[in-house]
C-alpha cells in the first residue's frame, strides 16, 4: 500500500517561523521510491526544479492551487457544506443554549482550510448565524492567500490567516476541518485532539474520508473522473487508503475534558453514500443539548462504548 501523499512532500515550512524551506526534488523522489511508489516518483521527476535541484516554489504553488481548485469541485458535488451544517447548526444551538455569556460572539476556526471553500460557503449562505465569526487558517501561504483573494472577490464576511490554527491570538469556540485528519499519523493524531481539548474551545467537528472497503476504489473513480493533474489523482487515492478507522478516531479524540463521538459509524452507514464523515468532540455538558438539537439524527451519533458493544 502506498503511504505518502506527494503534496505533503513538495512544500516545507520552518515550524518556528513559518518561513518556507527549499525542497530538493531528488530527496522527494528518493522517499517515494523507498515507499515503493514508483508512479509518484515519476510525477515528482516531472516537476520543474532549478539548477540546484530545488523544486520551483512558484510552480509548486500554482500546482497545489490547481489541485485544490479541483478538490473544491468535489466538495461541491459531495455537498460538504450542507452536511457540515446539519451537525454544526445543532452544535452551535447546544452552545448557545448552555452559554452563560448570553449569546456570542462565537468563532469557528477551519484548521487547514486550503482554498477556504468551507468557510466561504458558510459565509455565503449565512448558515450558522451572524453571531459566528468565520476564520480559515492554513500553514501553506499560497493556499490561504488564494482563499483570501477569493473571499474578497466574492465580497464575503470571513477571514483567512496564514499560520498554525492553534497559535491564533483569539480562541476558537469550535474547530472544524475537512480532509485533514488522515495527514496526521501515529502520536500526531492524538496530539491534534489534545491541543483542542486543552484550549478554551467548546467543541470540534472534523470531517475526513470514511475508512470503508469501497473508499479506495470510490476515490479512484471520483478522482479519475474529476481531476486532471496526475498529482491530484494520485493523492486522492492515497488519502482514501490512509483514512483512519472508527476505532482509531474515537480513541485518538478521547482527550481529557472531551466527549468523543462519531457520526454514522461504519456499521450504520451506507458505504455507497458515505464518503466523508466526522469525528466530533464536545465538552460533556453539551452532549445532551446536542442530541436534543439533532432530533432523530441523534441516533447516528455514537461514543466509544458503541464500538466496544459492536465488537462483543
Ligand atoms: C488536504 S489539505 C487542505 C484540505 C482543505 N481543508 C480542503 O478540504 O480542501 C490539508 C491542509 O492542512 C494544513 N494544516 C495542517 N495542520 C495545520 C495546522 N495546525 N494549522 C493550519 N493548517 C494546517 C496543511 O497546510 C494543508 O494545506
Amino acid at each position: 500500500m502506498h503511504s505518502l501523499e506527494i503534496s505533503d512532500l513538495i512544500t516545507a515550512v520552518d515550524p518556528r517561523t513559518g518561513h518556507r524551506l527549499p525542497v530538493q526534488r531528488a530527496e522527494v523522489i528518493r522517499r517515494l521510491r523507498e515507499s515503493g511508489d514508483e508512479r509518484a516518483a515519476r510525477i515528482v521527476a516531472g516537476l520543474p526544479a532549478g539548477p540546484d535541484g530545488v523544486l520551483d516554489p512558484d510552480a509548486v504553488d500554482r500546482l497545489l492551487i490547481g489541485v485544490h481548485t479541483e478538490l473544491q469541485r468535489l466538495s461541491e458535488e459531495l455537498r460538504i457544506g450542507e452536511r457540515l451544517v446539519q451537525l454544526l447548526g445543532p452544535v452551535f444551538t447546544a452552545i448557545r443554549e448552555t452559554d452563560g455569556r448570553q449569546g456570542g460572539p462565537y468563532r469557528l476556526v477551519d484548521v487547514g482550510c486550503g482554498l477556504g471553500y468551507l468557510v466561504r460557503w458558510l459565509a455565503a449562505t449565512h448558515a450558522l448565524g451572524a453571531d459566528v465569526e468565520l476564520v480559515g487558517v492554513d500553514l501553506d501561504a499560497a493556499l490561504v492567500g488564494e482563499a483570501g483573494h477569493l473571499a474578497r472577490a466574492e465580497g464575503l464576511n470571513c477571514r483567512f490567516v496564514h499560520g498554525n490554527a492553534f497559535d491564533l491570538p483569539q480562541a476558537a469556540t469550535v474547530y472544524v476541518s475537512t480532509g485533514v485528519l488522515h495527514h496526521f499519523r501515529g502520536p500526531a493524531l492524538a496530539e491534534f485532539f489534545q491541543t483542542q481539548a486543552a484550549s478554551p474551545a467548546q467543541a470540534f467537528c472534523h470531517f475526513d474520508i470514511a475508512a470503508t472497503r469501497l473508499a479506495p476504489i470510490g476515490a479512484w473513480i471520483f478522482h479519475r473522473a474529476r481531476m486532471r493533474h496526475p498529482l491530484g489523482r494520485h493523492d486522492g487515492v492515497v488519502s482514501a487508503q490512509r483514512a483512519h478507522s472508527d476505532e482509531t478516531l474515537l480513541s485518538a479524540a478521547a482527550a481529557p475534558g472531551i466527549r468523543p463521538l462519531l457520526y454514522e459509524p461504519r456499521g450504520a452507514a451506507n458505504p455507497f453514500c458515505t464518503t466523508l464523515r466526522p469525528v466530533i468532540g464536545v465538552r460533556p455538558h453539551l452532549e445532551a443539548p446536542l442530541r436534543r438539537a439533532l432530533g432523530r439524527s441523534a441516533r447516528r451519533l455514537v461514543g466509544p462504548e458503541h464500538l466496544t458493544e459492536a465488537n462483543r
